[in-house]
């Protein structure tokens, strides 16, 4: 071959991703571990462009509310894990949550995102109330759930309740990386078996994972990345894994930003439509870690809207940022960020292509 053809084989491989959307496990492997020089902006350029092309400039919005910080999970990577005896916990009323809302409204949210540990305090018909209330007062609102694990008959009165959406993040698509992360109570098939629930009863549906976990191998990756092309989910969810100090993974790195950009342009190029975060991990790493995301093919951003009392408890991994400022504050300096990279934060749903107002 070439040396000019040897050089440039790269491109012909983020050229066939964004055509065909698929690639072998072994060019995957290629493009996450390539280090050409050149490579991180013509796949970004590419990964924009397919953004672009469904959403244009704009940025949706999701008013994220941490409702609480009582889980009776022990995820060995996770701050709030039932086993951290440091955590001080907290759990919001059905009131201070519709008063999120209101709030949240009235900034222009038109998503709310209910995201907690697996806390048996809300019992189904609680969180059926709660849906139903925020239903009855925005119906022009989407509400998303993040609430972990359920019976398949849970999830269906939620989503008959209202609810739209529903995150739940598959955390590794193999099944041996799974049950290095979590104790033996938590099952790689239960999670998976809830993934399928939720596609089956009609949710737009958000999975995903962290990126340098414990152990996580490149290989690894690309079962997450045919994870993800298999299952099509409407969102997907990515971050750094960010050591927490109460963790046994304290002293684990934290992924990396180049890794986790990369991550974000292939996953835009193999599900072209797919609702696409940057999150609050990306930003933790680095200062500009959100902008960077939206110019790496994000299209959703989620300040923080839980009360400012609580904001410093729920507390996943260490040096989360937003964690003193009030709502109103978090999202001015959002709309600020996304526009200095030439995006515009909307207000609006923000649904999936394939999917309307219920
Ligand atoms: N670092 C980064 N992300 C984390 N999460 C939990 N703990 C950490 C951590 N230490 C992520 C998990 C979970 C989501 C709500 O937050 O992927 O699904
Ligand atoms: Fe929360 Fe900037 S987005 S303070």
């Amino acid at each position: 071959m070439k040396e000019t053809a040897y050089k440039t084989q790269w491109k012909y491989l983020i050229d066939r991703l964004e055509n065909e959307h698929d690639l072998t496990d072994e060019e995957l492997k290629a493009v996450l571990l390539c280090d050409a020089p050149g490579f991180d902006e013509y796949i970004s350029g590419k990964a924009r462009k397919v953004r672009e092309a469904y959403y244009g400039k704009d940025v949706y919005l999701r008013g994220l509310i941490e409702i609480s910080n009582i889980c009776r999970n022990n995820c060995y990577y996770c701050g709030i894990r039932s086993g951290n005896t440091n955590c001080e916990r907290y759990r919001l009323s059905k009131e201070q949550i519709l008063s999120c809302c209101d709030i949240g409204y009235e900034l222009g949210f038109r998503t709310f995102v209910m995201q907690g540990g697996e806390d048996p305090f809300y019992t189904d018909e609680l969180i059926v109330s709660i849906i139903r209330d925020i239903k009855d007062k925005y119906p022009d609102c989407a509400v998303t759930l993040s609430l972990g694990e359920f019976e398949k008959e849970s999830y269906q009165k939620f989503f008959d309740a209202g609810a739209d959406r529903y995150l739940l993040r598959h955390e590794t698509a193999d099944k041996a990386h799974y049950e290095m992360l979590h104790p033996a109570e938590m099952s790689f098939e239960r999670r998976m078996q809830c993934l399928r629930d939720l596609k089956e009863i009609g949710y737009q549906v958000g999975c995903g994972m962290m990126v340098g976990s414990p152990y996580q191998t490149t290989e690894h990756l690309v079962e997450d990345l045919r994870f993800l092309q298999e299952f099509r989910p409407e969102m997907v969810g990515i971050g750094p894994f960010i050591p927490h100090h109460d963790t046994q993974f304290a002293d684990h790195p934290a992924g990396t930003v180049d890794m986790t950009l990369r991550l974000l342009s292939v996953i835009r190029l193999i599900l072209p439509d797919v609702l696409l975060p940057a999150t609050t991990a990306l930003g933790t790493i680095d200062p500009r870690g959100r902008e960077k995301g939206i110019l790496a093919g994000a299209n959703v951003v989620m300040p923080n809207l839980s009360p400012s009392d609580v904001r410093g408890k729920y507390l996943l991994y260490d040096n989360k940022i937003c964690t003193g400022d009030e709502a109103a504050e978090c999202i001015r300096c959002m709309a600020m960020r996304i526009a200095s990279v030439g995006y515009e934060t909307v207000v609006a749903r923000g649904d999936h292509a394939g999917f309307g107002t219920k």
